[in-house]
């Protein structure tokens, strides 16, 4: 499929990708296997969102919540996230993305953590795509070690409670350097949040859409593009262009 020119690119797509498992239930298959095609849709994303002049591409792979699914899922899960970084790092440094991990990194086990780091640390100064992958991520978690860092200025004396305010708590968010969501997507057709990006999402434009995430491709990517494009944003004031430009 050729890239199709769009008038409006949002500048960061998050999105949750979500039916890895309804998706392998429908064919008889294994969890695992949803997830494994679930990886091979990652792969086709990323290279979408590049050629697209994305900025940040945000994936929710793992969710805080997710700890409670079977223990050999959640190895799979960080298997899954092992084997990107190790078979994929060496591409997406040579195509200039950049990698950024969103997420409590304290429970992560073995050699996932030195892993990303790694990977954050090659590739902090290519300047493409910004991959940021959002693992074991929650937004409620990240809001309350946001809090908690606050407080503990607070308490150092180091600052006044009374200078707290919006620009503060984003700097001491997880995505501290990454603008807010222009897009987010959600596949499988579910038609929630489930606690990802709850302060970013303030001003988002939502899509939600029926394919599973393993189903998800370039095309699906463009024409969620093409959505955005004709949404009309205002954040809060009034419209400025009557007509939305559709690319
Ligand atoms: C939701 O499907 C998907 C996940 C919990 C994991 C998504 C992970 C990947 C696609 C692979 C790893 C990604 C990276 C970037 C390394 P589900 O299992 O909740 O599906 P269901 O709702 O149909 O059961």
């Amino acid at each position: 499929m050729a890239t199709p020119e769009l008038a409006i690119i949002p500048r960061h797509v998050a999105i949750i990708m979500d039916g890895n498992g309804r998706w392998a239930n429908k064919r008889g298959l294994p969890r695992t296997v949803g997830h494994s095609k679930g990886m091979e849709a990652v792969r086709e994303t990323v290279k979408a969102a590049g050629e697209a002049g994305v900025e940040y591409l945000t994936l929710f792979a793992f969710s805080s919540e997710n700890w409670s699914r079977p223990e050999a899922e959640v190895n799979d899960l960080m298997g899954l996230l092992r084997r990107f970084i190790r078979r994929d790092l060496a591409e997406l440094h040579h195509s200039n993305v950049r990698i950024r991990i969103i997420g409590d990194r304290v429970k992560l086990r073995g050699d996932l953590l030195p892993l990303l780091l790694e990977a954050e640390e090659t590739t902090r100064n290519n300047t493409a795509l910004t991959l940021v992958i959002a693992f074991n991520y929650g937004s409620r978690d990240e809001i309350v070690r946001a809090t908690v860092s606050l407080a503990k200025d607070v308490r150092a004396g180091l600052l006044d409670p009374e200078a707290i305010d919006a620009a503060m708590i984003c700097g001491r968010l997880d995505t501290a350097d990454i603008p807010d969501p222009d897009l987010i997507i959600r596949t499988s057709g579910e038609e929630r949040l489930s606690n990802f990006l709850l302060w970013q999402a303030a001003y988002s434009e939502f899509l939600f859409i029926p394919e599973y995430w393993p189903d998800f491709d370039k095309q699906l990517f463009f024409q969620a593009l093409k959505v955005y494009a004709s949404r009309d944003r205002r954040f809060g004031a009034v419209s400025a262009t009557p007509t939305a430009v559709v690319g």
